[in-house]
Parts: structure tokens; sequence; C-alpha cells
């Protein structure tokens, strides 16, 4: 058994879709849920679906003591769904290629710093992009830039408006995402 933790910022709609696609799995277990934002909705979550939730801060995620909680727990791999801050150094090198985000864009285009949920949206409809998606990739030290291991797109219209966009990809997200993580995971071991 692979044991999986779902860091998230945010309403944590894709921590939930992953959660629920894993519940019968013999092979992968979301074990934890780990969360950076008081404010998020992905703690209400995490209480309905019964998975253990970590709150931590900058100091805990750059000084190890993260790391320390995902060794203890027996981490095997780490799922960024929604989760906006860069990862340091110290996690990267505990996990290597055993990290996994999503973003909201076909990266290279839309990605790095300040590049996240609506503000993806808006820069495309903006640069009247025809298309848009979503990429999984493998995380390192730089915002967006890990191997990407999966893209697929959506045509944006001329009429569509930021939130459109928005629930084209979440769609995207939430029938792929589980999959994809099962796939790497079961391809890597
Ligand atoms: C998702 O659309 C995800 O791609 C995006 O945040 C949303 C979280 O939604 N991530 C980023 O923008 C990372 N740069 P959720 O909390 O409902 O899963």
């Amino acid at each position: 058994m692979k044991n999986i933790a779902i860091f998230a910022s945010g309403s944590g709609s894709n921590a939930e879709r992953i959660v629920e696609y894993f519940a019968e799995s013999e092979q992968i277990n979301v074990k934890l849920f780990l969360c950076n934002n008081p404010e998020a909705g992905v703690i209400q979550r995490a209480e309905r679906l019964q998975i253990p939730l970590i709150m931590f801060d900058r100091p805990a995620f750059k000084s190890g003591e993260v790391v320390k909680i995902l060794q203890e727990n027996q981490i095997d791999w780490v799922i960024l769904a929604g989760f906006l801050w860069l990862v340091p150094k110290n996690v990267v090198e505990a996990f290597p290629n055993k990290i996994i985000n999503i973003h909201p864009a076909l990266l290279p285009k839309f990605g790095g710093k300040g590049m996240y949920g609506h503000f993806v949206h808006e820069a495309v409809v903006e640069n009247e992009e025809t298309e848009s998606g979503i990429t999984i990739h493998f995380v390192n030290e730089c915002y967006d830039e890990g191997g990407i291991i999966f893209q697929v797109s959506f045509p944006v219209l001329k009429t569509d408006m930021p939130e459109d966009v928005a629930r084209k990809g979440q769609v995207l997200e939430h029938t792929h995402f589980p999959e994809v993580i099962e796939r790497t995971i079961l391809a890597s071991t």
C-alpha cells in the first residue's frame, strides 16, 4: 500500500475527488491532508471525509518539520491539489519525483509565481486564447517547472468569461487527476 498526503490551500474539491476515487483501493491510501490556510474549505471537507488534517505554517515547511510529519506518517507520495506555496528544497529532496501538482492551464503558458486559480483564467481570457487546459506535473523547487506528466485542453470561446474557463477546467481536473495519480504511482513501483 502506498500512502499519499494531499496538500491544499483552498476549497479542496480535487482533494475530495481523490479521496472518493481511492476509497476502495488496495494499493493507494489517502492518509493525510495538510493545509496552510485556516480559512480553507478543505478543512470542513477533511472532517466530513474523516481524513486527518494537519495545519502548518511557513517556518514548519522550511525547517523540515513538515517532512518529519510526512515521514512519521509513512507518506510515500505528496499530492498538491490547489496548494499555493512554493515547495522548499528540503521537501523536494525528501520526495524526489514523488510530488505531483495540478495546474489549471497548459504549462508552460500561464504558470509561475502569482499564476494560480482565477488569475490564470482571467489571463487566458484577457490574452484571447482559443484554448486552455490542465497540466499535471512533477514538482521541483521552481513554480510550475517540473516534468509534465499529463495535459489535456479544451476550447475557449470568444464569449467565455473567466468563470466559464474555470468551470471547464475543473471538470477535467476532477475527471483526470485521480487517474493520473494512480497511473504515475503504480508505474513507479
Ligand atoms: C485547481 O483548479 C488547481 O488547478 C488550482 O487551484 C484549484 C484548486 O481547486 N491550482 C493552482 O492554481 C496551483 N498553481 P480545489 O481547491 O477546489 O481543488
